[in-house]
Protein backbone atom coordinates (compact mmCIF):
# COMPACT_ATOMS: atom_id res chain seq x y z
CA UNK A 1 0.00 0.00 0.00
CA UNK A 2 1.31 3.57 -0.52
CA UNK A 3 0.39 7.02 0.32
CA UNK A 4 0.70 10.12 -1.21
CA UNK A 5 3.60 11.87 0.06
CA UNK A 6 2.34 15.29 -0.23
CA UNK A 7 -0.64 13.95 2.33
CA UNK A 8 1.50 12.62 4.49
CA UNK A 9 3.83 15.08 4.64
CA UNK A 10 1.26 17.34 5.95
CA UNK A 11 -0.98 14.87 8.24
CA UNK A 12 -0.85 14.71 11.89
CA UNK A 13 0.62 11.61 12.01
CA UNK A 14 4.34 11.71 9.67
CA UNK A 15 6.48 14.03 10.47
CA UNK A 16 8.65 14.78 7.50
CA UNK A 17 9.96 17.86 7.12
CA UNK A 18 9.82 21.70 8.37
CA UNK A 19 9.08 22.64 4.95
CA UNK A 20 5.90 20.54 4.90
CA UNK A 21 4.55 21.55 8.23
CA UNK A 22 0.75 23.74 8.01
CA UNK A 23 0.72 27.19 9.50
CA UNK A 24 0.73 27.23 13.31
CA UNK A 25 1.79 23.72 13.50
CA UNK A 26 5.40 25.02 14.38
CA UNK A 27 4.32 26.85 17.00
CA UNK A 28 2.03 24.85 18.48
CA UNK A 29 4.79 22.32 18.97
CA UNK A 30 7.48 24.19 20.16
CA UNK A 31 4.68 25.76 23.01
CA UNK A 32 4.26 21.80 23.77
CA UNK A 33 7.98 20.96 23.61
CA UNK A 34 8.89 24.02 26.31
CA UNK A 35 5.98 22.86 28.32
CA UNK A 36 7.47 18.94 28.62
CA UNK A 37 11.16 20.60 29.52
CA UNK A 38 10.84 19.75 33.17
CA UNK A 39 9.35 15.97 32.16
CA UNK A 40 12.21 15.52 29.31
CA UNK A 41 14.51 16.24 32.53
CA UNK A 42 12.65 13.78 34.78
CA UNK A 43 12.33 17.01 37.02
CA UNK A 44 8.62 16.06 37.31
CA UNK A 45 6.71 12.74 35.71
CA UNK A 46 5.22 12.62 32.40
CA UNK A 47 1.99 11.67 31.88
CA UNK A 48 2.63 8.02 30.19
CA UNK A 49 0.25 9.33 27.44
CA UNK A 50 1.96 6.33 25.38
CA UNK A 51 1.72 3.48 27.62
CA UNK A 52 1.84 -0.28 25.74
CA UNK A 53 2.90 1.54 22.69
CA UNK A 54 5.81 1.06 20.74
CA UNK A 55 8.38 3.13 18.87
CA UNK A 56 10.95 1.59 16.31
CA UNK A 57 13.95 3.73 15.85
CA UNK A 58 15.33 2.87 12.37
CA UNK A 59 18.81 4.30 12.30
CA UNK A 60 20.70 3.46 8.92
CA UNK A 61 22.90 5.90 9.72
CA UNK A 62 25.19 6.73 12.76
CA UNK A 63 23.47 9.09 15.64
CA UNK A 64 24.06 10.06 19.47
CA UNK A 65 21.94 12.41 20.08
CA UNK A 66 18.95 11.93 18.12
CA UNK A 67 18.53 7.75 18.30
CA UNK A 68 19.13 8.22 22.38
CA UNK A 69 17.04 11.13 22.62
CA UNK A 70 14.25 9.61 20.86
CA UNK A 71 14.21 6.71 23.25
CA UNK A 72 14.74 8.82 26.28
CA UNK A 73 11.54 11.18 25.12
CA UNK A 74 9.52 7.62 24.34
CA UNK A 75 10.05 5.72 27.55
CA UNK A 76 9.23 9.33 29.52
CA UNK A 77 6.10 9.19 27.82
CA UNK A 78 5.63 5.53 28.59
CA UNK A 79 5.89 3.66 25.25
CA UNK A 80 8.42 0.68 25.03
CA UNK A 81 11.49 1.41 22.09
CA UNK A 82 12.85 -1.06 19.97
CA UNK A 83 16.44 0.13 17.90
CA UNK A 84 17.40 -1.35 14.72
CA UNK A 85 20.94 -0.15 13.11
CA UNK A 86 22.36 -1.29 9.56
CA UNK A 87 24.89 -2.91 11.04
CA UNK A 88 23.60 -5.70 12.96
CA UNK A 89 20.12 -6.17 10.39
CA UNK A 90 19.31 -7.53 7.38
CA UNK A 91 20.31 -4.06 5.70
CA UNK A 92 23.69 -5.52 5.71
CA UNK A 93 22.37 -8.42 3.35
CA UNK A 94 20.76 -5.95 1.07
CA UNK A 95 17.30 -5.82 2.29
CA UNK A 96 15.60 -2.28 1.10
CA UNK A 97 15.09 0.53 3.88
CA UNK A 98 11.38 -0.06 2.90
CA UNK A 99 11.36 -3.57 3.03
CA UNK A 100 12.85 -3.21 6.59
CA UNK A 101 10.27 -0.71 7.60
CA UNK A 102 7.11 -2.76 6.42
CA UNK A 103 8.55 -6.08 8.16
CA UNK A 104 8.90 -3.80 11.41
CA UNK A 105 5.49 -1.96 10.45
CA UNK A 106 4.10 -6.00 10.25
CA UNK A 107 5.28 -6.51 14.00
CA UNK A 108 2.73 -4.00 14.90
CA UNK A 109 4.68 -1.35 16.42
CA UNK A 110 2.69 2.42 16.64
CA UNK A 111 5.16 4.48 15.18
CA UNK A 112 8.45 4.37 12.83
CA UNK A 113 11.65 6.80 13.59
CA UNK A 114 13.85 6.37 10.42
CA UNK A 115 17.86 8.15 9.95
CA UNK A 116 18.65 7.46 6.95
CA UNK A 117 21.25 8.56 4.08
CA UNK A 118 18.86 8.75 1.66
CA UNK A 119 17.35 12.43 0.77
CA UNK A 120 13.51 11.96 0.77
CA UNK A 121 14.04 8.51 2.63
CA UNK A 122 11.72 9.03 4.96
CA UNK A 123 9.11 10.56 2.86
CA UNK A 124 9.55 7.10 1.04
CA UNK A 125 8.90 4.93 4.00
CA UNK A 126 5.98 6.79 4.89
CA UNK A 127 4.73 6.16 1.27
CA UNK A 128 4.65 2.44 1.86
CA UNK A 129 3.44 1.86 5.42
CA UNK A 130 0.44 3.15 7.62
CA UNK A 131 2.13 3.75 10.85
CA UNK A 132 3.33 7.39 11.35
CA UNK A 133 6.75 7.74 10.24
CA UNK A 134 9.12 10.60 11.88
CA UNK A 135 12.21 12.05 9.89
CA UNK A 136 15.48 11.93 12.28
CA UNK A 137 17.79 13.14 9.60
CA UNK A 138 17.66 11.66 6.10
CA UNK A 139 20.51 12.42 3.53
CA UNK A 140 21.10 16.52 2.99
CA UNK A 141 17.33 16.90 2.82
CA UNK A 142 16.11 17.46 6.65
CA UNK A 143 16.50 17.04 10.06
CA UNK A 144 13.07 18.57 11.26
CA UNK A 145 13.34 17.87 15.26
CA UNK A 146 16.63 19.12 15.50
CA UNK A 147 15.28 22.45 14.18
CA UNK A 148 12.34 22.21 16.33
CA UNK A 149 15.27 21.78 19.02
CA UNK A 150 17.31 24.50 18.16
CA UNK A 151 14.32 26.71 17.85
CA UNK A 152 13.40 26.05 21.16
CA UNK A 153 16.63 26.40 22.59
CA UNK A 154 16.74 29.91 21.01
CA UNK A 155 13.75 31.01 22.30
CA UNK A 156 14.26 30.36 25.66
CA UNK A 157 17.39 32.56 25.24
CA UNK A 158 15.88 34.89 23.10
CA UNK A 159 12.43 35.15 23.47
CA UNK A 160 10.20 35.62 20.32
CA UNK A 161 12.48 34.79 17.19
CA UNK A 162 10.79 37.46 15.02
CA UNK A 163 13.62 40.02 13.30
CA UNK A 164 16.31 38.22 14.57
CA UNK A 165 19.63 38.01 12.83
CA UNK A 166 20.82 34.06 13.09
CA UNK A 167 24.03 33.01 11.29
CA UNK A 168 24.42 29.13 10.21
CA UNK A 169 27.96 29.25 9.41
CA UNK A 170 29.65 25.90 7.28
CA UNK A 171 28.93 23.43 5.27
CA UNK A 172 25.64 24.32 4.25
CA UNK A 173 25.60 22.42 1.08
CA UNK A 174 25.83 19.09 2.71
CA UNK A 175 23.70 19.89 6.16
CA UNK A 176 20.11 18.67 6.18
CA UNK A 177 20.69 20.40 10.08
CA UNK A 178 21.02 24.08 7.99
CA UNK A 179 17.91 23.59 5.84
CA UNK A 180 15.65 22.78 8.11
CA UNK A 181 16.93 25.50 10.65
CA UNK A 182 16.54 27.90 7.71
CA UNK A 183 12.85 26.77 7.52
CA UNK A 184 11.76 26.69 10.67
CA UNK A 185 13.77 30.33 11.41
CA UNK A 186 12.42 32.06 8.48
CA UNK A 187 8.46 30.78 9.45
CA UNK A 188 9.21 32.21 13.10
CA UNK A 189 10.40 35.75 11.35
CA UNK A 190 14.08 34.98 11.71
CA UNK A 191 16.27 36.47 8.75
CA UNK A 192 18.78 33.39 8.60
CA UNK A 193 22.48 34.45 7.51
CA UNK A 194 24.13 32.00 5.55
CA UNK A 195 27.84 31.74 5.84
CA UNK A 196 30.85 29.71 4.41
CA UNK A 197 32.89 29.65 1.52
CA UNK A 198 31.47 29.29 -2.10
CA UNK A 199 32.35 26.18 -2.24
CA UNK A 200 29.71 24.79 0.32
CA UNK A 201 26.88 27.57 0.38
CA UNK A 202 24.75 26.38 -2.63
CA UNK A 203 23.86 29.31 -5.44
CA UNK A 204 19.90 29.62 -4.33
CA UNK A 205 19.97 28.84 -0.95
CA UNK A 206 18.44 32.35 0.02
CA UNK A 207 15.30 31.20 -1.87
CA UNK A 208 14.42 27.68 0.30
CA UNK A 209 12.28 29.18 2.88
CA UNK A 210 9.13 30.75 2.88
CA UNK A 211 7.82 32.90 5.78
CA UNK A 212 7.77 36.57 7.43
CA UNK A 213 11.58 36.11 7.93
CA UNK A 214 14.24 35.54 5.11
CA UNK A 215 17.65 33.88 3.87
CA UNK A 216 20.57 36.05 2.75
CA UNK A 217 24.14 34.50 2.33
CA UNK A 218 27.42 35.79 2.86
CA UNK A 219 31.43 34.88 2.26
CA UNK A 220 32.32 36.95 5.00
CA UNK A 221 32.05 35.87 8.67
CA UNK A 222 34.18 38.42 9.91
CA UNK A 223 31.77 40.87 8.36
CA UNK A 224 28.55 40.08 10.29
CA UNK A 225 29.54 39.14 13.77
CA UNK A 226 28.81 41.95 15.52
CA UNK A 227 25.26 42.56 13.71
CA UNK A 228 23.72 38.98 14.51
CA UNK A 229 22.09 37.79 17.60
CA UNK A 230 22.95 33.81 17.21
CA UNK A 231 25.73 31.86 15.46
CA UNK A 232 25.29 28.27 14.73
CA UNK A 233 28.43 26.14 13.16
CA UNK A 234 28.05 23.02 11.27
CA UNK A 235 30.54 20.36 11.42
CA UNK A 236 32.27 19.97 7.82
CA UNK A 237 29.82 16.22 6.46
CA UNK A 238 32.68 14.22 5.58
CA UNK A 239 30.25 11.50 4.71
CA UNK A 240 28.39 13.64 2.43
CA UNK A 241 31.31 15.68 0.62
CA UNK A 242 32.20 14.05 -2.63
CA UNK A 243 35.94 13.14 -2.08
CA UNK A 244 36.59 16.15 -0.08
CA UNK A 245 38.49 16.95 3.27
CA UNK A 246 38.81 20.15 5.01
CA UNK A 247 40.11 23.09 3.19
CA UNK A 248 43.46 23.88 5.35
CA UNK A 249 42.45 27.25 5.75
CA UNK A 250 39.00 26.53 6.90
CA UNK A 251 39.44 27.52 10.31
CA UNK A 252 40.91 30.72 9.56
CA UNK A 253 37.81 31.76 7.17
CA UNK A 254 35.37 29.97 9.30
CA UNK A 255 36.07 28.49 12.30
CA UNK A 256 34.49 30.53 15.49
CA UNK A 257 37.61 31.18 16.96
CA UNK A 258 37.78 33.12 20.68
CA UNK A 259 38.88 36.25 18.59
CA UNK A 260 35.93 35.74 16.70
CA UNK A 261 33.47 35.03 19.25
CA UNK A 262 34.78 38.57 21.16
CA UNK A 263 33.82 40.45 18.15
CA UNK A 264 30.14 39.27 19.15
CA UNK A 265 27.20 40.79 21.18
CA UNK A 266 27.92 40.24 24.47
CA UNK A 267 25.64 37.33 25.20
CA UNK A 268 25.12 36.24 21.74
CA UNK A 269 24.24 32.48 22.02
CA UNK A 270 26.38 30.17 20.33
CA UNK A 271 25.23 26.94 19.19
CA UNK A 272 26.04 23.41 17.49
CA UNK A 273 23.89 20.94 16.16
CA UNK A 274 26.55 17.99 17.26
CA UNK A 275 28.52 16.31 16.77
CA UNK A 276 31.51 18.76 16.87
CA UNK A 277 35.17 18.67 15.57
CA UNK A 278 37.06 20.73 18.34
CA UNK A 279 39.55 23.42 16.47
CA UNK A 280 37.59 23.54 13.07
CA UNK A 281 34.58 24.81 13.61
CA UNK A 282 34.35 25.90 16.60
CA UNK A 283 37.23 26.12 19.50
CA UNK A 284 37.04 24.42 22.85
CA UNK A 285 36.78 27.79 24.53
CA UNK A 286 33.87 28.61 22.85
CA UNK A 287 31.90 25.18 22.34
CA UNK A 288 32.17 24.92 26.15
CA UNK A 289 31.47 28.60 27.15
CA UNK A 290 29.42 28.28 30.43
CA UNK A 291 27.68 31.64 29.60
CA UNK A 292 26.99 31.64 25.65
CA UNK A 293 27.27 28.14 24.72
CA UNK A 294 24.14 26.65 24.65
CA UNK A 295 25.05 23.23 22.78
CA UNK A 296 24.44 21.01 25.45
CA UNK A 297 21.09 22.92 26.03
CA UNK A 298 20.29 21.71 22.38
CA UNK A 299 20.72 18.31 23.93
CA UNK A 300 18.66 18.58 26.46
CA UNK A 301 15.56 20.32 24.17
CA UNK A 302 15.91 17.05 21.93
CA UNK A 303 14.55 15.39 24.34
CA UNK A 304 11.13 17.52 25.00
CA UNK A 305 10.78 18.30 21.14
CA UNK A 306 10.94 14.35 20.59
CA UNK A 307 8.05 13.74 23.40
CA UNK A 308 6.02 16.79 21.57
CA UNK A 309 6.64 14.89 18.08
CA UNK A 310 6.10 11.44 19.62
CA UNK A 311 2.47 12.72 21.32
CA UNK A 312 1.62 14.18 17.94
CA UNK A 313 2.31 11.44 16.17
CA UNK A 314 0.62 8.50 18.39
CA UNK A 315 -1.32 10.10 20.95
CA UNK A 316 -3.25 12.78 19.45
N1 LIG B 1 22.61 16.46 15.83
C1 LIG B 1 22.54 15.16 15.51
O1 LIG B 1 21.75 14.75 14.66
O2 LIG B 1 23.41 14.37 16.19
P1 LIG B 1 23.50 12.79 16.04
O3 LIG B 1 24.01 12.49 14.64
O4 LIG B 1 24.46 12.32 17.09
O5 LIG B 1 22.12 12.24 16.21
Amino acid sequence: MTRDPRAASTSLRDFLGIEGLAPGELEALLDRAEALLPAAMGQVRSEPKLAGRVVANIFFEDSTRTRVSFEIAAKRLGAEVVNLGASGSSASKGETLVDTARNIEAMGVDAIVVRTSISGGAALVAQHVDRPVINAGDGRHEHPTQALLDALALRLRLGNLAGKRIAIVGDIANSRVARSAAHAFVRLGAEVIAVGPPSLVPVGFDAIAAGPGKVSITHDLDGILCDIDAIMTLRIQLERAAGGGIAPDYRAGYGLTSERRAKLKPGTPILHPGPVNRGVEIDDAVADDVADSVILKQVSCGVAARMAVLLRAIAD
